[in-house]
């Protein structure tokens, strides 16, 4: 993409980690955010049972809460779920939506996707839209077929750069120090811009975050590739130094 790129995000996704202690890193996190020189949005997606918490510990200071998973529907007989609403009645502001752990542990389809997609949209909350080959994808050159697909069918219409953010994660790279090249980085990012940008108004505005064993020495030179707009962190963001090593790259 030419021009103005978006501020970059860095977002946070403790998966199923943190307890009531753990509260330390969004305060640290929060404290060092409200020095005001950072130069990335920050979002942290604890479980749902710290978002409260969570909020409490920003101190309301710039730093942002979220959640890792949301039902389509806003209310019902759904035993163990949680709505959009709901997250948004707690005080979040985004959802990670059809994260791949997701997509393999409970059989998550596209189209569930973007039924929870249209869901965070309807209560006014960011979705935070996961897309990412697997090795096998990978081996048999289907990187990009695969992530234009989950795109097309897991976006919905309603989708613009206020309330969606994708998060392009190849799941080879989630947890396992493994990095996609620069080169294999710039290429989907661009073909995710591309696909975008043909399909919603202001497509090139939409945030395209890069995830998969991102940690501080990584960083700099990930966030540096064109149209990649932030990062989704797994592991790092659960301490508050290495997450901060991340933000602060941002340029
Ligand atoms: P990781 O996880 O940074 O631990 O690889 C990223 C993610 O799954 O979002």
């Amino acid at each position: 993409m030419s021009g103005r790129q978006p501020r970059p995000l860095i977002a946070g996704n403790w998966k199923m980690n943190g307890l009531m202690k753990d509260l330390q890193v969004i305060e640290t996190v929060s404290d060092r955010a409200a020095e005001g020189d950072l130069l990335a949005d920050i979002i942290i997606c604890p479980p749902a049972h710290l978002i409260a918490p969570a909020l409490a510990a920003t101190g309301g200071r710039s730093v942002r809460i979220g959640a890792q998973d949301c039902h389509p529907g806003a209310s019902g007989a759904h035993t163990g779920d949680i709505s959009a609403e709901m997250i948004a009645d707690a005080g979040a502001t985004a959802v990670i939506v059809g994260h791949s752990e997701r997509r393999a542990d409970h059989g998550e389809t596209d189209v569930l996707v973007a039924q929870k997609v249209d869901a965070c949209h309807r209560a006014g909350l960011i979705a935070i839209v996961c897309v990412g080959e697997t090795a096998g994808q990978r081996n048999a050159g289907l990187t990009e077929a695969v992530v234009l697909r989950q795109l097309a069918s897991s976006v919905p219409k309603a989708s613009n750069a206020s309330n969606t953010v994708i998060a392009y994660e190849p799941v080879w790279a989630i947890g396992s120090g493994l990095v996609a090249t620069p080169e294999a980085i710039a290429r989907t990012h661009a073909a995710v811009r591309q696909a975008l940008a043909d399909r919603f108004a202001d497509g090139s505005n939409i945030r395209i975050l890069y995830g998969g064993s991102v940690k501080p020495d990584n960083a700099s030179e990930i966030l540096g590739i064109e149209n990649v707009n932030g990062a989704l962190v797994g592991g790092a963001s659960l301490k508050a130094e290495d997450f901060l090593g991340i933000i602060s790259a941002c340029r």
